[in-house]
């Protein structure tokens, strides 16, 4: 898979690319990432990327030449074209799972206010954000949407069985309480059912768990809150 990142910002983009899984799997060519700096397609003495509001209103917006010559560069028949922004639709699981089966993905981050109206009508296959907040720019939230495909690409996890597990999992609980060694950490113990041996007692207890625990913190995803 081939993953071009475009922003003012591609350090950003790259440093949380760059280590530990993502970096092994870069390394292994099960993907290549690339960041890109708008400006190098903008034109002009200055290489000026943003712009005021047509119609009054504060802040900046992106201009569309750099971003149009941008992304008639580096697309081919393949790419699908996304943008990072709050306006996006919300990037789930479910979302990334769909995207990791596209062969080139094309990454533009939003900055200031967004982007010209025209590159999302001409240009963008799919607006998408990672959460009802709002970021300096869309690098951050470029790298959040990267890494989580990436680790689902075959290969990508050291231990396969780590995102097979998941996938059978109910989308709509969180997970257990998880523990690990020692048995016993200043007088808090871990559950004794965990150490039973017991698998049928265990998977109950986790079942249970999961319930609570999604009730407590995600009750919309049980559509009871
Ligand atoms: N750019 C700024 N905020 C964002 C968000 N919440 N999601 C995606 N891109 C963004």
């Amino acid at each position: 898979m081939r993953i071009d990142i475009l922003t003012l910002f591609p350090e950003i983009a790259l440093a949380p690319l760059s280590e530990s899984i993502i970096k092994r799997a870069r390394e292994k060519n099960i993907v290549s990432i690339e960041a890109h700096n708008i400006r190098d397609w903008a034109s002009g003495r200055h290489k000026k990327t943003d712009d005021y509001l047509c119609g009054g209103g504060q802040g900046m917006l992106l201009k569309p030449e750099p971003i149009f010559a941008a992304i008639e560069q580096l697309r081919t028949p393949e790419s699908k074209v996304i943008l990072m922004t709050p306006q996006g639709k919300p990037f789930k699981q479910a979302v990334a799972r769909e995207l990791s089966e596209e062969k080139h993905l094309i990454i533009l981050c939003g900055h200031y206010e967004g982007v010209d109206h025209r590159v999302i009508e001409q240009l963008v296959d799919e607006e998408i954000s990672i959460g009802d907040y709002v970021l300096t720019n869309g690098a951050i939230a470029a790298a959040v949407v990267t890494d989580a495909i990436v680790r689902l690409l075959p290969g990508a996890l050291g231990d396969e069985r780590s995102h097979l597990d998941e996938s059978f999992s109910d989308p709509n609980m969180l997970e257990a309480p998880a523990y690990t060694k020692p048995n016993t950490f200043r007088d808090m113990e871990v559950p004794a059912v965990l150490l039973s041996g017991n698998h049928k007692k265990i998977a109950e207890w986790k079942q249970e768990q999961a319930l609570l625990r999604t009730r407590q913190n995600r009750p919309d995803l049980l559509d009871e809150g």
